[in-house]
């Protein structure tokens, strides 16, 4: 019976969820991230000894958005832990282009696969995947909403790099509406000691209120910022991101938000010796290429430390019992969350989860407010 079914059976308060999903960084404690932190140092260190780990094990790659970071590192990172990939990479190619619904697809990769790891540009599909198969799923992008392995990605670069994920100064510049690293690495970050934020952005594309909320009740400062050139200062890190054009309604408004904040070498100069320069990746053209070559500029870098994250966190998924990932708790609501670019409204066989926050009752799936 999958957890689908399962959900669908019980028709009260508590819902079974399988505890071996990465969809939120945000349930794990700081003890659990460190130790993936440290997993991947390890694997780092001497990455032969892990050469087998995997053997005779799967991981599918379903990604119905585009991708090269994470999907290549995804699959990189288990060939080099001696186990396969299967997948696609354009869902076109697969029985979704006749209409096949995400719970027949996920339940029949579950059946071939040992871990899964999707992308989808609708927010929450990873959640409503994890719902209907027992293997792991880990979100690899859930349209504008979470990433949690970029996340992972950016602060494995950050131990290595600065040495701490505390007490730091963080600047985070560009779409901060629908960059999705950028809500989760937020989530993160506001976790630990002392960090405070400065989030750059027009107003149009600042971050969403269910992230300042999450701030205020982390007691984290923050300050919300117009101007890099002014902000750079006093930062540790500064982390660009582009302008997410795809999740625009028009070509119009992208184009008035696209050229807004470059960073480039006169506003660099501006910056602390030691601020270190993070960006998920792609790169459009918020940072001009003649940064790449200043020591600051650790994005390339970056991508690598991803790998190895990646690799750590299958190990943990797929063997440590000790880590179990605790869910966010739901309950069957009787309301229908209202985003429309919720995965409830295009998989109408997923039931109302909901949870509550701060009185208010929140969307499991896409953690929006459902009233
Ligand atoms: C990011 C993503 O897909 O959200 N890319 C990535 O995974 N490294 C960032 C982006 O696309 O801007």
């Amino acid at each position: 019976m999958t957890n689908f079914d399962k959900i669908k059976k019980i028709n009260e308060s508590s819902v079974f969820m399988n505890d071996k999903n990465m969809i939120d960084l945000e349930v794990l404690s700081t003890k659990q991230i460190d130790k993936i932190i440290k997993k991947a140092k390890k694997i780092m260190q001497s990455p032969a000894d892990y050469r087998h780990a995997c053997d005779g094990k799967i991981l599918a790659t379903l990604f119905y958005e585009p991708s090269t970071r994470t999907q290549m590192s995804f699959q990189t990172a288990m060939l080099k832990l001696g186990g396969r990939t299967i997948g696609f990479d354009n869902p076109m190619n697969s029985s979704v282009s006749k209409g096949e619904s995400l719970k027949d697809t996920i339940t029949i990769i579950g059946g071939y696969a040992d871990i899964i790891a999707i992308r989808h540009p609708i927010e929450g599909t990873a959640m409503a995947a994890s719902l209907c198969t027992d293997v792991p799923v880990i979100n690899c992008g859930d349209g504008g909403h979470l990433h949690p392995t970029q996340t992972l990605t950016d602060i494995i670069t950050l131990s290595c790099e600065k040495g701490r994920l505390d007490n730091l100064k963080i600047g985070v510049c560009g779409d901060l509406l629908n960059g999705r690293t950028v809500h989760s690495l937020i989530k993160t970050l506001a976790k630990y000691p002392n960090n405070s934020f400065v989030l750059i952005s027009t107003k149009e594309l600042s971050v969403p209120l269910y992230i300042i909320d999450i701030l205020e009740n982390n007691g984290c400062k923050y300050e919300l910022s117009n101007n890099l050139a002014d902000a750079i200062s006093d930062l540790d890190m500064l982390y660009m991101t582009r302008i997410q054009r795809e999740r625009f309604s028009s070509e119009e408004e992208y184009e008035a938000q696209k050229n807004v904040f470059v960073l480039d070498k006169e506003k660099l100069k501006k910056a602390k010796e030691d601020m270190i320069i993070l960006h998920p990746l792609p790169r459009v053209n918020e940072i001009t290429v003649d940064i790449d070559s200043d020591p600051r500029a650790l994005y390339f870098k970056q991508a690598q430390y991803g790998m190895y994250g990646r690799m750590a966190l299958i190990l943990l998924l797929l063997q440590d019992e000790d880590f179990t990932v605790k869910n966010k708790t739901a309950e069957i609501s009787e309301h229908k969350c209202k985003n429309p670019k919720c995965i409830t409204q295009y998989e109408n066989y997923l039931p109302n989860l909901s949870y509550k926050k701060l009185g208010m009752t929140m969307c499991n799936f896409c953690d929006k407010r459902i009233n």
